[in-house]
């Protein structure tokens, strides 16, 4: 059932739960999340099992500040701590060396673990209120089922769960794509997932060089953010600069119908039953939209997304990735 988050009563109710050892469908400001107690070994399993997610792909525990970071990581890396100063709570997920024994499911039994400290008012109100329970931090992978496109809203989460799930209501996501990932384990930031912080931004609070996933010699583990099927509508996804998505819709013939269009330009004389979205000129609110806009495609019944190449900048970086591993599956 969904409940709005911003009533104590229902936070009340969220806590509760999980501390019989139920799952919870959890807003954040980057997406929906599907929650359980990180400390809680068989509530996440069934997280797994209800994603119909590997269970050695590793869930990001949530946490209400960074004071409870030495209840889950051995050692905080100077770099690691800049970027948790500067961008906590915020949509920044740090992966640290795990403290021996804890968390162990949910960090699919590998030697380190991924935090987050969400800035959602909902998700800080409930971290709090776990906190005083005596859960310190929340196992929460996005809300969808595994290689499906993430959810933004409770809707889209009870479409996934069904209305037996608790689902706090906190509204539709204010960043849209999940949280940037930032491998802290080695000497450098490697990054894992762009999301909303930004390559540059890390460069900036840290003076160093970020360093691509791609470009390890022993990349670990293996991440099903990085998976190129992922995100994926049901409909096949085509990426096209403004110029080809142009010459692509003057060449349709009058069958034109069940395509869906993403695009910055102006494009003309859109064929007959072509149903085109403007897509907005900044990369944040371009992000905010992503997700929800691939869902309305697919429930207009659309065959084919044609999505207009994102620019190069850093700051679509994010963007880009999710439609490029949504193009890629098509
Ligand atoms: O914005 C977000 O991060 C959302 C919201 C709910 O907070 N969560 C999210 O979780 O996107 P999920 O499970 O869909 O993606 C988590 C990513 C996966 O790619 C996972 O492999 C990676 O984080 N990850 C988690 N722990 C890790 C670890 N110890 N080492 C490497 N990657 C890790
Ligand atoms: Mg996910």
């Amino acid at each position: 059932m969904i409940l709005n988050g911003q009533s104590p009563d229902a936070i009340a109710q969220a806590v509760q739960a999980l501390s019989a050892g139920a799952l919870i469908g959890l807003p954040t400001e980057t997406v929906y999340g599907l929650a359980a107690d990180a400390h809680r070994a068989s509530a996440v399993a069934q997280i797994f099992s209800r994603k119909g997610r590997p269970s050695t792909h590793p869930l990001i525990v949530h946490v209400a500040g960074p004071d409870d970071v030495p209840r889950f990581a051995q050692a905080v890396p100077v770099f690691a701590q800049q970027l948790i100063d500067a961008f906590w709570p915020g949509p920044l997920t740090v992966i640290l060396p795990r403290l021996a024994g804890v968390a162990e499911v949910a960090a699919g039994g590998h030697a380190s673990v991924g935090l987050r400290c969400p800035s959602h008012p909902v998700a800080q109100a409930l971290l709090l209120a776990c906190r005083e329970a005596g859960m310190a931090g929340l196992a929460a992978p996005s809300a969808n089922r595994f290689g499906q496109v993430s959810p933004t809203t409770a809707e889209h989460v009870r479409e996934a769960f069904g209305d037996e799930l608790l689902v706090l209501d906190g509204g539709a996501c204010a960043v849209g794509i999940e949280s940037t990932i930032v491998d802290c384990t080695r000497s450098a930031p490697v990054l894992l997932r762009p999301g909303g912080i930004s390559r540059t931004q890390i460069e900036q609070v840290t003076g160093l060089a970020v360093l691509d996933r791609e470009a390890l010699a022993t990349p670990d583990p293996q991440a099903p953010g990085t998976l190129l099927a992922h995100y994926a509508p049901k409909a096949k996804l085509r990426l096209m600069d403004a110029k080809a998505l142009q010459t692509a819709l003057d060449v349709l013939g009058p069958d034109a119908a069940h395509i869906a269009i993403w695009s910055r330009s102006t494009l003309t004389t859109p064929a007959k039953g072509v149903t085109v979205r403007p897509m907005p000129a900044q990369a944040a609110q371009a992000a905010q939209q992503l997700f929800a806009t691939l869902r309305d495609f697919d429930h207009l019944g659309a065959r084919l997304i044609w999505v207009e190449t994102p620019p190069p900048d850093a700051a679509w970086e994010g963007v880009s990735d999710r439609l490029q591993r949504a193009a890629a599956s098509a």
